[in-house]
């Protein structure tokens, strides 16, 4: 066996079998080959590398399975209007919110892009995180959505750190368009170019009365069937759209905010297996007041993931830790299904079966943190206690 080493000593949060007490994690060509109670290591490990954890605590590495981090500018001013008492509703429909993004998108090189969007990046990873996804939508033109994708493909050659991308054409209707006429004559031939370079690993959408219809957005999964992509959406965040329903019916990965879903959707996220996103970052800073129905997913078997929703208007945040503290506080989720929503149901929520536990086979990203308990991760408030990131493997 090669370059096999083993963190001993360890707490383990493994989201699968559990271990008590002490135990080791053996990793060996980037995979976890065994992990287990510290007096159960086999003596075929015997000699491997030993990492004295001293008692740290492992989790799986973080996934944010929602982000829309690849970005032009800021939208500060919008901030301080929404202080003023604006509503995000508001200003999107004078044209700003999303639309002004794009506009700042499109007139940013793609370097440009890539050099605003990397502190981002560094910023997630300095908290454990292995894994994100990377949303397009604030080009809501073929050139710009391509552009944002490739900025979204090059930060995984430029940091370790796996990246999935979603295709989100259908973010906002361009001032100006018609709704239909967009999906049909722009969104659509995007979708097939992104796809055809090999950018897309995944589509979604925004529907909601300032954005678009279940309809609308049926017509753009119906291509993502047809490309053989996995479909996610965003649903129900500012009022009932129809859009979790319309998820469950295509099979989605996730539906994603889900404030206002019914006890009625959660059944039919369940019988679909979609993922519940919850970003709550996005419900903190509009001050939505409506709560996700978290009992509902509890008692239906929904899998609640958790994820930054990384944008400049509804949620500039960049902490998985702090959206687990939030997603606690705002929305009383356990610690535990905190930290379950940003490593295993993050990963489900992506689709990837290889990453988002600690069990032999699954790929070595693991997050090695300065606590005892899995708790103190969502206890704290800007507070970072990551000791080591483990990313295939890879000490970084
Ligand atoms: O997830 N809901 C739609 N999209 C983003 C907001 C994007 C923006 O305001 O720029 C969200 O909240
Ligand atoms: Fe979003």
């Amino acid at each position: 066996m090669q370059s096999a080493y083993v963190l001993s000593n360890a707490r383990l949060a493994t989201m699968a079998t559990p271990v008590e007490g002490l135990g080791a994690v053996v990793v060996a060509d980037g995979a976890i080959a065994w992990v287990g109670a510290q007096g159960d290591l086999p003596d075929a490990f015997a000699q491997a590398d030993r990492h004295d954890m001293q008692g740290r605590l492992i989790t799986p590495a973080f996934l944010d399975c929602h982000t829309h981090l690849v970005h032009g500018g800021h939208r500060a001013r919008e901030f301080e209007m929404r202080l003023e008492g604006a509503s995000y509703e508001e200003l999107a429909r004078a044209g700003g919110g999303i639309m002004s993004t794009v506009t700042a998108t499109r007139a940013a090189s793609e370097d440009a892009l890539l050099a605003q969007s990397l502190p981002r990046l560094d910023a997630l990873l300095a908290e454990g995180v292995s894994c994100i996804e990377l949303k397009s939508g604030y080009g809501l033109d073929r050139d710009t959505e391509l552009t944002m994708l490739r900025v979204a493909r090059r930060l995984g050659e430029l940091r370790p750190v796996r990246i999935v991308t979603s295709f989100l054409g259908a973010h906002a209707v361009p001032a100006g368009t018609d709704a239909d006429a967009y999906i049909d004559e722009i969104c659509i031939p995007a979708l097939r170019a992104a796809h055809a370079e090999g950018l897309v690993d995944a589509v979604d959408g925004f529907c909601e009365n300032i954005a678009f219809t279940p309809a609308q957005i049926a017509r753009v999964f119906t291509i993502a069937r047809e490309l053989g992509l996995p479909v996610k959406l965003h649903a129900e965040q500012l009022s009932h759209s129809g859009g979790t329903t319309l998820a469950a019916r295509y099979g989605a990965l996730s539906a994603d905010h889900v404030e206002y879903a019914t006890d009625t959707d959660a059944r039919a996220m369940a019988a679909a297996g979609t993922v519940a996103v919850l970003l709550p970052g996005a419900f903190y800073a509009i001050r939505e007041t409506q709560m996700p129905p978290v009992d509902a997913f509890r008692a239906h078997g929904v899998p609640m993931a958790l994820a930054t929703d990384c944008n400049p208007g509804s949620s500039p945040l960049t902490s998985l830790l702090l959206a687990m503290n939030m997603a606690c506080t705002l929305f009383r989720l356990t610690p535990d299904e905190a930290l379950r929503g940003v490593t295993l149901h993050a990963a489900r929520a992506l689709g990837l079966n290889d990453t988002g536990a600690i069990a032999p086979g699954l790929r070595a990203d693991l997050a090695v943190w300065n606590v005892e308990t899995p708790a103190e991760l969502a206890y704290r408030i800007g507070f970072n206690p990551l000791y080591q990131r483990i990313f295939g493997g890879r000490l970084c």
